[in-house]
């Protein structure tokens, strides 16, 4: 959140140039239970509510009053509802971006003097449900408890989830649900898939590794998590098959399209779970994953393929970031067939300062992807097109990266800068990474027409 704030004199002066506000549409005074409320509810209270992921509530009128100040401020500067996608450069499937209306009411609110409105026009709060977001799981795998010890600093972890099946079963969802929403912060997870004579049991090797406090290689992270197929070569890794961050549900797609092939023997490897500081009380946190099984096999399997660190196309020049330097690097993949693209995935860390992608067909017109101005450790989301986007063969896909190793980054883990490197897939926070993930579909006449959207 603090690396907005150098913008914000900026911001500020702007505002004041362009301050000749006109109140066209706004009601004569603003209360909460008439209009901040809606908008609180629809957009807010998913994360800020007494079980969500924000450190605090907004659901009361007495919470709304108490932040409303700040509310004003961060709805302004578009620091929340988080959504770092430019959303003039592309949209995608639920997105939070409140209109200019929303953020005058904000505004008006606090110069009204925050009153509360009639009681009988409050709302009623949306129906969060808690052992998933989705639906009734039809199998749950718990992760393993981790204890957050008081005062604990921010921890990635690679964590395994391993289980073992009758049967080999179609799966047409698989959803993360965080033990504890206020520390759980995000999670990118993989599914190993064991041939079934090769492993005597999944259920051996560790089951968390702290990475930041392992200088472990990754290799040998795996086998200390006893990966390797017991005659020590590799299962075969399906990437990117679950993934959580506050507000995001898991992503069900059209009857048809997608779901996973889940063998009888397997793990979850969830390749970077983040946990965020704690205060002074310590954290159990359970966590666990939902399956959603169907009978329907995926006759179209969600493909994949990334771009930069670790992936199909090197990152250029090179990811050498030197200190006091800002830093531009690409990522450039050509696409040998026509594909429709469901999702992408956009993965820097704490020196990333904007993200930009985006398809060069052979008649060298451009389609969009993603454009992230002001790139946020915090939010890496899987944007999900509403439509699939038709992507022609012969297309090169460019994946640009800004890195900022200045002072000027307030999330710059090193003070002073230092020489900081990819460490090849390191995935430490304070090592670098510029990968570009993108799940897609091979292209079929029409695809471009199924809705992606969940309402
Ligand atoms: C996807 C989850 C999510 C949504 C949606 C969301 N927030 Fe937040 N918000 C957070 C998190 C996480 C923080 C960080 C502080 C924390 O952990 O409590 C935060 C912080 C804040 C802060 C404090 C800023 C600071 O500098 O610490 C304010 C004010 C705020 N949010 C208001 C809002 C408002 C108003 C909305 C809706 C218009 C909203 N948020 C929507 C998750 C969310």
């Amino acid at each position: 959140m603090h690396k907005q704030v150098n913008t914000i004199y900026t911001a500020l002066i702007l505002l004041l140039l362009v301050s000749c506000n006109d109140a066209a549409d706004l009601p004569a005074t603003v209360t909460f239970t008439e209009h901040i409320a809606p908008v609180l509810y629809n957009n807010c209270t998913i994360c800020h509510r007494p079980e969500g992921s924000a450190h605090f509530s907004l659901v009361s009128y007495q919470e709304a009053k108490k932040y409303a100040a700040a509310n004003e401020y961060v709805t302004r500067q578009r620091i929340m509802p988080p959504w770092p996608a430019d959303p003039h450069y592309t949209e995608f499937t639920g997105q939070r971006v409140l209109d200019d209306n929303d953020i005058k009411l904000f505004e008006k609110w606090v110069k009204d003097g925050t009153p509360m409105g009639p009681e009988e026009m409050l709302p009623s709060l949306p129906n969060y449900p808690s052992g998933s977001d989705i639906g009734n799981p039809d199998m749950r795998i718990p992760v393993q408890p981790y204890l957050l010890s008081a005062n604990s600093l921010d921890k990635f972890l690679l964590v395994k989830v391993p289980f073992e099946l009758p049967n080999d079963t179609f799966a047409s969802v698989i959803e993360f649900i965080p033990g504890r929403r206020n520390v759980v912060h995000h999670v990118n997870g993989d599914m190993v898939k064991y041939e079934f004579d090769k492993k005597k049991t999944v259920f051996e090797g560790e089951q968390i590794l702290d990475m930041a406090a392992d200088t472990a290689t990754l290799l040998q992270a795996y086998q200390r998590l006893g990966l390797p197929n017991d005659d020590g070569t590799y299962p075969t890794l399906q990437k990117s098959v679950v993934n959580y961050l506050p507000g995001v549900y898991g992503q069900i797609y059209p009857q048809g399209i997608g779901g996973y092939k889940l063998p009888r023997k397997g793990a979850f490897l969830l390749n970077d779970l983040h946990y965020g500081f704690t205060n002074n009380e310590s954290i159990m946190d359970s966590s666990f994953i939902n399956i959603f099984f169907t009978p329907v096999p995926p006759n179209r399997p969600v493909k994949e393929f990334q771009l930069g660190t670790l992936g199909v196309a090197p990152v250029e020049p090179d990811m050498l970031i030197q200190p006091n330097k800002v830093k531009k690097v690409y990522s450039r993949y050509t696409i040998p067939a026509d594909i429709s693209v469901l999702t992408l995935n956009p993965h820097m860390h704490l020196l990333g300062k904007s993200f930009k992608a985006y398809a060069l067909q052979p008649n060298r017109d451009t389609i969009r992807l993603i454009s992230i101005p002001n790139w946020d450790f915090n939010w890496q989301y899987f944007y999900t097109f509403k439509k699939m986007v038709h992507v022609p063969a012969g297309s090169t896909i460019v994946a640009e990266g800004v890195y900022d190793n200045t002072t000027q980054n307030l999330n710059n883990p090193f003070s002073p800068p230092k020489l900081v490197t990819d460490q090849n897939g390191s995935m430490k926070a304070t090592d670098e990474m510029f990968q570009f993930i993108v799940t897609y579909l091979p292209y079929l006449p029409g695809d471009e027409l199924i809705s992606l959207d969940r309402n």
